[in-house]
């Protein structure tokens, strides 16, 4: 209810301070028309990037390229590794959002360079605000500032090679005549935020669920295999491969319902509002809290338990009982390109490795969600190559 009812009875409503990070224009900060403007341009740019031929096959190069570096010097058969997984899953997503942003590929120096003041903006986001040089606050507003000047950078040096062909997303947003360039540069921003801990957090919960559950490992295992068996050693998977990987889509939904990677969202009340017997007064703070509703054993039979097999003919989408994307205007442009990016990063996970949680490291959310150790894992190569 409250999520559908954005600007006529409730309005998006994140922390001030949180403001000073992500800026002005973020999409998070704007409201009404602006909001819409910006969000037009998002769908705009979701849809231009589904369209590009190499859509798939960046996020599949990427994931083979990460997977493919644990394989280290030895490829024997058997030998054990321990890698720290949040850390290579955040590699992957990372490099797949400035990919599909920008443009750029993991090996570029600048790639490096915004990665690392990404970090510590995103420290930031969650640090106490006091502007104090040296406070992870201050360091994360210059951060920001950083990575303003590089993303301004990219989109100037675009901009002089003069090309009319809208091959990406930073020309259609070049493209664009109603954002200013400190909108775009922040449009960016949020499509890296909005895009990379989240989506690095999903991929370390699928692993961590199917870590503990070796009846639902073994039919992702064999969905995998088969659409394997069907294509080339070396071929890329095609959009007809990821719609047959059902089973996968169902873990990746029951990893969201039971990892709630974002718990709630910031709202505020536009006017006194009643709903059952409740009287929620203008002007106060309502946090949809989505895990008490993904949790909810009266809407989820046996809530506490991972069960992949629940999604089985079941809506795929978002319904009322389960946002883990939000919902009503506000509903993630990416959710799409996170699924997809989870899907394939398992497809060469499963066809090269078999793996153990090393230790136990369970995901804490204070307040985000967060494995406290990485989520280490011990990996053991299936056969030679990914
Ligand atoms: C598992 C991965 C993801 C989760 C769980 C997630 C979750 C969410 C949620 C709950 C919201 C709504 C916030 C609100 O209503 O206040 C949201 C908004 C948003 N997300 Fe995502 N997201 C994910 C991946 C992504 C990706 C990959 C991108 C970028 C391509 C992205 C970009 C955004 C943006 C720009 C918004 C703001 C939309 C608006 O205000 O209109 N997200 N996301």
């Amino acid at each position: 209810m409250m999520m559908q009812n954005e600007e006529r009875l409730f309005q998006c409503s994140y922390p001030r301070p949180i403001h000073g990070i992500l800026g002005k224009s973020s999409m998070l900060v704007v409201l009404g028309e602006d909001h819409k403007r910006l969000r037009n341009l998002a769908l705009a740019l979701v849809t231009s990037t589904k369209l590009k031929p190499s859509y798939l096959g960046d996020i599949e190069k990427i994931a083979l390229r990460i997977v493919g570096s644990w394989h280290g010097n030895s490829n024997d058969k058997g030998k054990v590794n321990v890698i720290a997984f949040c850390e290579e899953a955040r590699k992957f997503a990372f490099s797949v959002i400035v990919k599909q942003v920008l443009g750029l590929s993991p090996e570029e120096p600048v790639t490096a360079m915004i990665l690392e003041d990404f970090l510590a903006f995103m420290k930031g986001l969650i640090s106490f605000p006091l502007y104090i040089p040296g406070t992870p606050y201050a360091k994360a507003v210059q951060a920001r500032e950083r990575i303003s000047r590089t993303v301004k950078g990219i989109i100037e040096e675009r901009r002089n090679a003069g090309s009319s062909k809208k091959v990406d997303f930073l020309d259609v947003l070049l493209s664009s005549n109603e954002l200013s360039d400190e909108e775009k540069v922040s449009f960016v921003l949020d499509s890296l935020l909005g895009g990379y801990e989240t989506t690095s957090l999903l991929i370390s919960m699928v692993v961590y669920f199917l870590g503990k559950s070796a009846q639902d490992l073994e039919l992702v295992k064999r969905e995998h295999e088969d659409i394997r068996s069907k294509k080339g050693k070396e071929e890329f998977l095609c959009s007809e491969d990821y719609k047959k990987m059902e089973y996968t889509q169902h873990v990746i939904n029951e990893a969201l319902r039971c990892g709630n990677i974002v718990k709630f969202v910031h709202r505020k009340a536009l006017k006194d509002v009643r709903y059952k017997e409740y009287l929620i007064p203008s002007g106060w703070k309502v946090l949809p809290v989505f895990s008490a509703v993904h949790l909810n054993p009266s809407l989820h039979g046996n809530a506490q338990q991972f069960q992949p097999c629940r999604w089985e003919g079941a809506n795929q989408g978002t319904s009322k009982k389960f946002t883990p994307f939000g919902g009503g205007p506000r509903l993630c442009p990416g959710s799409e390109l996170a699924k997809v990016e989870a899907a394939f990063f398992l497809h060469h996970l499963v066809l090269n490795f078999r793996w153990r949680i090393d230790g136990d490291d369970i995901p804490m959310a204070y307040p985000y969600v967060e494995f406290q150790r990485g989520l280490p894992i011990e990996i053991e190569p299936l056969c030679s190559e990914s």
